[in-house]
């Protein structure tokens, strides 16, 4: 087949493990005999200095015109001051291809079990997806801004669903959710918000049309404890942009390190970005130490979603597995005395896999 992928680096070490991404989709598209195209263009805060803004519509337009995007992260310090921001640039980028659900699997390798601040007992079969909105909600409702008013100031912002696309979401989740245990949580704030109580409403009825899927409600402050008290007790996670954002950091704790997790953002048609969930890390940036597996597992997503290669994609998922199992290490996860791997070498050793 042939393929248009946009590169999108970024900031800070997303530059570092997109190389790698792109160095394990090559090796894929030559093994497989598939024709990869690939463009880069610039986000984020990279962006910002070379043209002021930090994603431009015919950057957008790239994007549209592709297959698949791959990117790396957005932001760092010396962003942090001023109105137009780098993670501007990801909002713009997310709204405008419509990308309206954010994939990101959670699953500990038994391997790193000891890099998690949770008992070995407690990761045992945890297997956690989490959907999360992308487009709505806090993120995007209008009011948003600051305002003055007698000299005091204020600010606003809003948490606004429709119906339609609180279904939509919870029914891709559902269909998600076909293809594991067939278990589906949503999370809410149903005793206080507004949009949640719709959003609970909308998910029950949703769920009739997958009878199947058992759906159950839990609330986002008592879904935080349970994932660090009860993780293996989720199969599907779905739930509104901002609880979503916050919920998956704490999710990622558990496999041991934010830089083995990659993520899918999807719409109706079968563009989707692809990107490690970790930042940009600019303290490490450019020194060749970040681990590229989250954004190597990334490409694996972007195959099997964006491509319909889901050969190809779970190729290079057992690639990963096999390394980690044999005992390759970046500086993330390794403990004391254990060999540490440069991010090169790392995708080496996934590489090496791939071909064998
Ligand atoms: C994420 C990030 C982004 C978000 C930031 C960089 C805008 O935290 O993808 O989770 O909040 O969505
Ligand atoms: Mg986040």
């Amino acid at each position: 087949m042939k393929a248009k992928i946009v590169t999108l680096p970024g900031d800070g070490i997303g530059p570092d493990v997109v190389a790698e991404g792109v160095r394990v989709l090559r090796v894929v598209a030559e093994k497989s005999n598939h024709h990869f195209e690939f463009e880069e263009h610039l986000i984020g805060g990279c962006a910002i200095d070379a043209t002021g803004n930090p994603l431009s519509d015919e950057t957008l337009a790239a994007c549209r015109a592709s297959d698949a995007v791959l990117l790396g992260a957005v932001g760092g310090p010396k962003w942090d001051v001023g109105d137009v921001r780098p993670e501007q640039g990801l909002l713009k980028l997310r709204k405008g291809l419509g990308l309206f659900a954010n994939l990101r699997p959670v699953k500990p390798h038994p391997a790193l079990v000891h890099a998690s601040p949770l008992r070995p007992e407690k990761l045992a079969g945890v297997d956690v997806m989490v959907v999360r909105e992308l487009t709505g909600g806090l993120y995007f409702g209008k009011p948003q801004g600051r305002t003055n008013e007698n000299g005091h100031a204020r600010a606003v912002d809003t948490m606004e669903y429709s119906d339609t696309e609180i279904s939509r979401i919870v029914d891709l989740a559902c269909r998600l959710a076909m293809a594991r245990q067939k278990r589906v949580t949503s999370v809410d704030k149903a005793n206080v918000l507004a949009s949640s109580k719709l959003w609970r409403e909308v998910a029950t009825q949703t769920a009739h049309a997958h009878p199947q899927i058992k759906l159950d409600h839990v609330l986002v402050d008592t879904c935080a404890m349970r994932l660090v008290s009860a993780p293996s007790s989720f199969d599907v996670i779905v739930t509104e942009n901002m609880f979503g954002d916050i919920l998956t950091d704490e999710a990622a704790v558990l496999v041991g390190s934010m830089g083995l997790l990659p993520s899918a953002s999807l719409g109706t048609g079968t563009l989707g970005v692809y990107e490690p969930i970790h930042g940009s890390a600019p303290d490490i940036a450019g020194k060749g130490i970040a681990n590229p597996i989250g954004t190597i597992l990334s490409t694996a997503m972007l195959l099997r979603h964006s491509l319909n290669l889901p050969r190809e994609a779970d190729a290079v998922e057992q690639a990963v597995d096999r390394v980690l199992t044999d005992g390759c290490r970046t500086a993330d996860i390794a403990q004391k005395g254990e060999r540490v791997l440069s991010t090169r070498e790392m995708s080496d050793q996934i590489i090496a896999q791939i071909v064998r």
